[in-house]
């Protein structure tokens, strides 16, 4: 598999590919693989003639200096998860700070038409300035025709589809199915760190939505949204953050509910000092 750590040297390989007309592909990613990665790359490896992964832990888009210290570096576990897929088809990407950043470790700063204020913009300050600078960066350096993102981080979907509007990125964004463990938990790389009690309660959090799903074909999103604060108040391992029932598009929370808006449900909670995020398709 061919691994690079080097931005010239990978742009000069794609632009090469570029001219002999294949189609790239590209799953950026915080690395600390898992099948919900891979069924990315999957998609992307069935839609492209090679699929470029970036594994790189952006420091710009963490507004908690614990968590981008804690969170998992695995590269060569990564990679070997990887190569059982395709060894010749993907070309990795793992960077330094420095490759990216230079001696500038600092974010541009995005209007995403009002997006970025929302969930997990107000509860993390300049993280889409972070995810935006970082996605942006990669999509010049690798210049693929189309990248895949999971719709776990749905805000983070409807931000980058915003990004590549705004800034005429010739990319086609496609959003992905959530893949979840068995139990319903979203797979996320943050899940490696639950303890075993909280690995055990975590399924709660999408059994929840789930419930709250049903709730809102005969309730309003307030009624829906205080029965759930109520099932997190008793649960003692689990502190929701937020739960918010919103529009799709504008993710704005709903006031009174349209038959002609779609709307999701989207929720933030903590297990100890992980952050979990979930989020489930209302109507
Ligand atoms: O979703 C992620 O893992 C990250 O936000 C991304 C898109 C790789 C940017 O760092």
């Amino acid at each position: 598999m061919k691994i690079f750590h080097n931005k010239s040297e990978l742009s000069y390989l794609t632009d090469k590919l570029k001219s002999k007309d294949s189609r790239i592909g590209f799953v950026p990613t915080m690395g600390a693989l898992h099948k919900g990665h891979l069924s990315l790359v999957e998609i992307g490896l069935r839609e492209n003639n090679v699929v470029v992964v970036s594994i790189f832990v952006n420091p710009t888009q963490f507004d908690n200096k614990e968590d981008l210290k804690k969170y998992p570096r695995t590269l060569e576990a990564d990679v070997a998860l990887l190569e059982t897929i395709s060894a010749d088809k993907i070309i990795v990407y793992a960077p330094s700070v420095e490759d990216i950043y230079g001696d500038n470790v600092q974010s541009q700063s995005f209007k995403f038409d009002g997006l970025e204020r929302e969930m997990e913009g107000a509860f993390r300050e300049g993280h889409f300035d972070g995810v935006g600078t970082i996605v942006k960066r990669l999509f010049e350096i690798i210049k693929p025709d189309s990248a895949y993102f999971g719709k776990k981080d749905f805000q983070q979907l409807q931000i980058i589809k915003k990004l590549v509007a705004l800034y005429r990125i010739p990319v086609e964004v496609i959003g992905c199915s959530i893949y979840r463990e068995d139990d319903g938990l979203a797979m996320s790389s943050r899940n490696a760190r639950l303890t075993e009690k909280q690995r055990e309660v975590a399924p709660f959090i999408y059994k929840t939505l789930k419930s709250a799903k049903t709730k809102f074909g005969t309730k309003s999103a307030k009624k829906v949204t205080e029965w759930v604060e109520e099932q997190f108040s008793k649960q003692p391992l689990l502190e929701l953050e937020y739960f918010s029932i919103a529009d799709t598009k504008t993710l704005k929370p709903v006031k009174r509910k349209s038959t002609k808006k779609t709307y999701r449900a989207f929720i933030a909670v903590y297990a100890g000092d992980i952050r979990l995020i979930d989020n489930i398709a209302l109507n």
